[in-house]
């Protein structure tokens, strides 16, 4: 039997017994004593892990239309074509000026016009472009005529059949680069649209930096983000953002790793590098995936802020990715790295007539960014990792101590190469250690316990990466199902209860695009025109907006709930808004009734049951979003304790004024 017709065998089970006014189970007691001392619960403890994998910046939250604007991939023209029908009628020519001062952008088009009909290029985006009927489209471009041409340029925006949904004319005016702008507007909503570029007659222009955004950007910031996959992130209310990674911090090799200070300033002057997930799996393989950064390390800083989340960049250590190349930069040369962290700092923190301050202001934000975490490194491992960081953290905190610094806890939450770690870190007092989990759903449940005799002290932990795995760690064939997210949801229990040794957790990756993702399961998936959030996103929704300020103990028989009869639990206080709020989690087939003891519980106490419950198997999609979301009821008690129903497989947060 599958776990399907196993869900649907004990909902007919149920019916049975409630006809027959037979209750499934015997109610369990659970004791909630909202006055025992508990641990703090930090603002930061439920947030989100950003990574540029599966096209989530460009061709994802990053809102530029076109791939390839400015001609810097490996292969300069890729992205782009010759119109058909103007085939013959000209001719382009990519142009690289091997530029030393202007590294970040040497190439450029030329195109030639030989006929009155005229000649162009089609760009076609990151899997098509998303096009909205009636949303207006700011287009850009650097263009500029070359000898005598006096020539004009049409934009135009195509539906897959070729079908005309908007256009604009440009008229470049003499032989200096110069920026041109116009909007167009969409006929209609096409999910892979195209836009191409003509000559209206003969002549030759140079053409740079094409770019088309929606208007319809999160907070209308020109140039900026994408707000519907912003809003979900808003909608989740984190204490944190991640940025920007992942892997993609530490590159295949040193030279492409992440560097910052080459995603600030202009776009332009952004110098684009291979996205490591380009040719990670070879079953995924991504040809077009290249880091254009113009989402940088300014906007993943704003973005933060926007959401209210607090910043945590993850900086390369001096170390590539050991899965791949695991180059090493030597110890004495370490120093530019470090200094990229301390000029961060600066970046972030430094008031706006310091050097790098100033660089923020002149961005858009003369105030502080009032980062207060930084990451050393992210799934590295090994005495040369240990070595590395000792020698970041010296200089870190004899400058800012009040920095709090993450460190890689490595790829695996147990095993060697994890014990080296945790011991060498602890032995050093780090202040945040990052444990990654990519495990089955399993795995989850029978960890909901892992940190209640974990090390208590100074040294903290960040759940940094988890995801429950359906098949197996970077199969193809994972899915987001009910089933992981609920496994998820019990685990999180057990770091709920022991928010005093987990102070921040994330789910990854994040993003991913439905047509260029290289690694599932993902928490939210998007396509050129909408996103959804999956199960597991609705699961760390209800944990971040119900994350309380201190822990309760929810004891049964004495003991924490942690899979006796298949129950999780744990529970928090929200002193601020005087609420007491519970978290369970049938993680089994077959209905529950528990007894939730809480004293001053009486006749009348009204309470709030959110549940999330599907077969296990469900999952959400752009079809049917919200096929596994929330459901909320007003209750009342009917006595001096909440008896509640915890439907099987489901995740219950149950409020109570208090
Ligand atoms: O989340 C996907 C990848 O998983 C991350 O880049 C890496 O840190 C981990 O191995």
């Amino acid at each position: 039997m599958n776990i399907t017709s196993l869900y649907k065998a004990s909902l007919l089970s149920l019916c049975i017994s409630a006809g027959s006014s037979v209750t499934a189970q015997p109610l369990k007691v659970l004791s909630i004593d909202s006055k025992a001392a508990g641990v703090a619960v930090q603002p930061t403890m439920w947030g989100v892990f950003f990574e540029d994998i599966n096209l989530g910046a460009d061709g994802g939250l990053y809102a530029e239309m076109i791939k390839n604007r400015s001609f810097e991939f490996d292969t300069p023209f890729m992205g782009w074509s010759e119109m058909k029908e103007l085939r013959g009628k000209g001719a382009y020519l990519v142009h690289n000026t091997g530029s030393i001062e202007r590294k970040a952008n040497r190439h450029y088009v030329r195109l030639e016009a030989t006929e009155s009909s005229g000649y162009g290029i089609v760009n076609e985006g990151f899997r098509g472009l998303g096009l909205k009927k009636d949303m207006q489209y700011n287009f850009s471009v650097k263009a500029r005529q070359v000898g005598v041409s006096k020539v004009g340029l049409r934009v135009e925006l195509l539906d897959d059949t070729g079908q005309l949904l908007g256009s604009a004319e440009i008229q470049p005016a003499g032989n200096e680069w110069t920026e041109y702008k116009a909007t167009l507007s969409s006929k209609a909503t096409v999910m892979k649209a195209r836009v191409q570029v003509r000559l209206t007659g003969p002549g030759i222009v140079d053409l740079d930096m094409l770019s088309l955004f929606p208007q319809d950007t999160w907070k209308q910031r020109p140039g900026g983000l994408r707000a519907d996959m912003v809003q979900l992130l808003a909608d989740m209310k984190p204490g944190f953002l991640r940025f920007p990674g992942g892997c993609i911090v530490e590159g295949r090799t040193l030279d492409e790793r992440f560097q910052w200070k080459k995603t600030i300033g202009k776009p332009e002057d952004r110098e684009l590098i291979i996205n490591r997930w380009n040719v990670e799996f070879k079953h995924r393989l991504t040809p077009d995936y290249f880091q254009s950064f113009g989402l940088g390390f300014f906007e993943y800083f704003q973005l933060a802020e926007d959401i209210g989340a607090e910043a945590l960049p993850i900086l390369n250590c001096g170390m590539a990715c050991q899965y791949n190349t695991g180059e090493v930069v030597p110890m004495d040369q370490l120093d530019p790295y470090i200094q990229d962290a301390l000029d961060l700092i600066e970046f972030a923190n430094g008031p706006a007539d310091s050097p790098w301050g100033r660089r923020r202001a002149e961005m858009g934000h003369p105030a502080p960014f009032n980062m207060k975490m930084l990451g050393v490194g992210n799934e590295n491992w090994g005495p040369q990792y240990i070595e590395r960081v000792k020698a970041f953290t010296k200089v870190l905190k004899e400058r800012y101590p009040e920095i709090k610094l993450v460190n890689s806890g490595g790829t695996d939450p147990d095993g060697a190469k994890f014990e080296f770690l945790n011991g060498a870190l602890r032995v050093m007092d780090a202040d945040i250690i990052d444990e990654h989990y990519y495990r089955p759903p399993a795995w989850f449940f029978a960890n909901a316990g892992r940190y209640d005799n974990y090390k208590r002290g100074n040294t903290k932990v960040f759940a940094g990466e988890y995801a429950a795995q359906s098949k197996t760690i970077a199969s193809s064939e994972n899915r987001n199902t009910w089933y992981c997210a609920l496994s998820e949801a019990a685990f999180m229990t057990g770091l709920e209860r022991n928010a005093d040794v987990v102070t921040m957790a994330s789910y990854a990756p994040l993003f991913a695009h439905a047509d260029g993702w290289q690694w599932t399961p993902d928490m939210i998936w998007v396509n050129n025109l909408k996103a959804y959030g999956t199960p597991n996103y609705q699961v760390q929704k209800l944990f971040s907006l119900n994350k309380g300020t201190r822990t309760v103990p929810l004891l049964s028989d004495g003991r924490p709930l942690e899979g006796q009869d298949s129950l999780y639990a744990s529970a928090v206080l929200d002193e601020r808004k005087k609420v007491l709020i519970m978290k369970l989690v049938n993680g089994g087939g077959v209905s529950q009734r528990v007894s939730l003891q809480v004293k001053g519980t009486r006749a009348g106490t009204r309470y709030t049951q959110t549940v999330l419950s599907a077969a296990p198997e469900a999952l959400n999609s752009f079809d049917n979003p919200e096929q596994v979301s929330p459901v909320s009821q007003e209750l009342r008690a009917t006595g001096p304790a909440m008896n509640v129903t915890l439907k099987p497989y489901s995740f219950n947060v149950i409020s109570v004024p208090i």
